[in-house]
């Protein structure tokens, strides 16, 4: 490195001693070390200077309130869930967490333990039931499960207004006074993030496909314990070893078994053949000293 490169840097970092606010100088002084390191690793051209310029300028002009580009970056760039691993250090066999993802809606409808989720009837039957317990086990009565997936043509109701329900495939269920919960859904199916913008292009220049593994997203919370914003993966998905967003963990890997049972589908109110996933949420007490 010469000297006037050093220097440069140097300079760059003493300009941020006035700063009062002692964790953005930590954040700043680190992103310009490594920034300055990074163009001096790769000696970033002139040309691909503006080449950056203009990918992050596309980036925030897709940008509106439907559409976040920006963490759709972070997303395949394996960033968000780096910034969930160093922030959901979760103790031994609590459940895992992953990426909340741009589809969540707050309030979605509120129901009734075995209500069907799927408004439209499209797609394959699924029984989602388990339980949700603390660390040693005990059930945690009256948990709350927000629970949302994509349709069977591989869509979230929000992308395709009109032509879905409004809140297909979402609800949120309390568990009963013994941790369980059980709803009716559809099989999800993997897809693909949106990927008709500068995200998609670059996925395309790094030889990357945009899908995801089939999922079903669920965010479970109970008083006094942690939240956890996390998936259950369907097993044999052929998307979980390269997951667009590297959001797939072993652990959340749920068993969909497939039932041809006449007599059992009319029992749970579905159509056959239907599909099972047995799955329980283990929640980790909330630190006291968080606030
Ligand atoms: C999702 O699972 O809904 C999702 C996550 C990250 C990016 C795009 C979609
Ligand atoms: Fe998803």
């Amino acid at each position: 490195m010469s000297r006037a490169e050093q220097r440069l840097t140097q300079e760059v970092l003493a300009s941020f001693g006035q700063c009062r606010d002692q964790r953005l100088r930590e954040i700043l002084d680190t992103l310009v070390r490594h920034l300055h390191a990074f163009v001096r690793e790769v000696e970033l051209s002139e040309a691909e200077w503006h080449q950056a310029i203009r990918f992050l300028t596309a980036t925030g002009q897709i940008c509106d309130d439907k559409r976040q580009e920006f963490i759709l970056l972070s997303d395949v760039l394996g960033l968000s869930m780096l910034v969930d691993a160093v922030n959901n250090r979760k103790g031994p066999g609590t459940t895992e967490s992953t990426v909340l993802g741009p589809f969540y809606v707050a309030d979605a409808p509120i129901r009734a333990l075995g209500d069907n989720i799927c408004l439209d009837g499209k797609g394959e039957p699924l029984f989602v039931s388990g339980r949700v317990v603390d660390e040693q086990g005990k059930p945690i009565a009256g948990a709350s499960l927000d629970v949302w997936q994509a349709h069977e043509d591989g869509f979230y109701d929000v992308q395709q207004p009109g032509v879905q329900p409004a809140m297909n495939l979402r609800g949120r269920f309390s568990a009963d006074k013994d941790g369980r919960f059980w709803f009716r859904s559809v099989k999800p199916r993997h897809y693909s993030i949106p990927h008709d913008g500068p995200v998609g292009r670059l996925l395309a220049a790094l030889g990357r496909h945009p899908n995801r593994p089939a999922h079903l997203h669920v965010i479970v919370s109970a008083p006094g314990f942690a939240p956890v914003t996390t998936h259950i993966f369907v097993d044999g998905d052929p998307y979980l070893a390269s997951d667009a967003v590297f959001g797939v963990k072993d652990s959340l890997i749920g068993r969909f078994v497939r039932h041809d049972d006449p007599e059992r589908a009319a029992a749970l109110g579905l159509g056959n053949p239907f599909y099972t996933v047995d799955w329980d949420f283990r929640l980790e007490r909330a630190d006291p000293r968080a606030t």
